[in-house]
């Protein structure tokens, strides 16, 4: 069955002195991956090189970026290469993640590319997907999450699903303390794995690893994770303390599927 993955979006947060601090204290606590679970957390791009050092006391664990360009190289001032990333130790990386769509042009056509550049280079994309509250209200939410898995995917052949991780973060659930309900989210995961089957079979749905994001704490993991279709969460404000990332591996390593 699928690994639960419990991945930290640490935003424009944590400077390299402070991911080394951080991963300082959470290994005095946590010397290894539990079994089962895998464990990513997508710092800054000045802090990779210290998070992919300083996490490696920690057997097992995984570091990402949060966006890459889909280029290999080029006059694009201020942008960086999924090479670039490969070469700081990273493994995953975070693609169209909503503050990226909704401030910086990020659209369904780019996260494309970045899918197909970023398992081209052997990164993992973390493709994250997600509707605003007025397209929930709206009773369009299905068809915006469709769209943007149908767009993701195009092009990725089925063979490098596996090496793919769907998010689905309802927007109106991103630091707005707000969290989807346990039903809201399974009923969204489940749809996802539907369309995922749809658009490849049911083994390759099956692999596939889908995390919900949006205001997950330690307090409300054990309850998301849970959901049948729910395996994991991308996790902002409440990744930024060891105590309470750690709180959440357990949560995981406990409910293993
Ligand atoms: P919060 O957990 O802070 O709501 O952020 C969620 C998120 O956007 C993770 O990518």
């Amino acid at each position: 069955m699928r690994n639960f993955l419990i991945a930290g979006n640490w935003k424009m947060n944590r400077n390299a002195a402070e991911t080394a601090t951080f991963f300082n204290e959470l290994s005095a606590d946590l010397k290894k991956v539990p079994n089962g679970v895998d464990v990513l957390i997508c710092p800054v791009y000045t802090s990779l090189q210290a998070a992919v050092e300083t996490s490696s006391k920690i057997n097992g664990f995984k570091i990402g970026a949060q966006n890459m360009h889909f280029e290999d190289s080029g006059a694009f001032t201020g942008e960086i290469t999924a090479d670039m990333i490969r070469e700081t130790g990273a493994d995953y990386v975070i693609i169209g993640h909503s503050e990226r769509r909704q401030y910086f042009a990020e659209t369904d056509e780019t996260v494309n590319k970045k899918t197909i550049k970023a398992i081209d280079k052997g990164l993992i994309p973390v493709i994250c997907v997600g509707e605003h509250l007025s397209e929930r209200k709206e009773n369009k939410h299905f068809d915006v999450v469709k769209h943007q898995v149908v767009e993701a995917y195009k092009n990725v052949a089925t063979g490098d699903v596996s090496k793919t991780v769907i998010a689905y973060e309802p927007v109106w659930a991103i630091g707005t303390g707000e969290t989807a309900t346990s039903e809201q989210a399974q009923e969204m995961h489940r749809f996802i794995r539907s369309e995922m089957e749809k658009l490849y079979d049911a083994n390759t749905a099956n692999a596939v690893q889908i995390l919900y994001g949006g205001s997950m704490k330690p307090e409300n993991a054990g309850e998301l994770l849970e959901c049948e279709d729910v395996d994991g969460g991308l996790i902002g404000g409440a990744s930024l303390k060891p105590d309470s990332f750690l709180k959440m591996i357990k949560t995981a390593s406990e409910l293993k599927k």
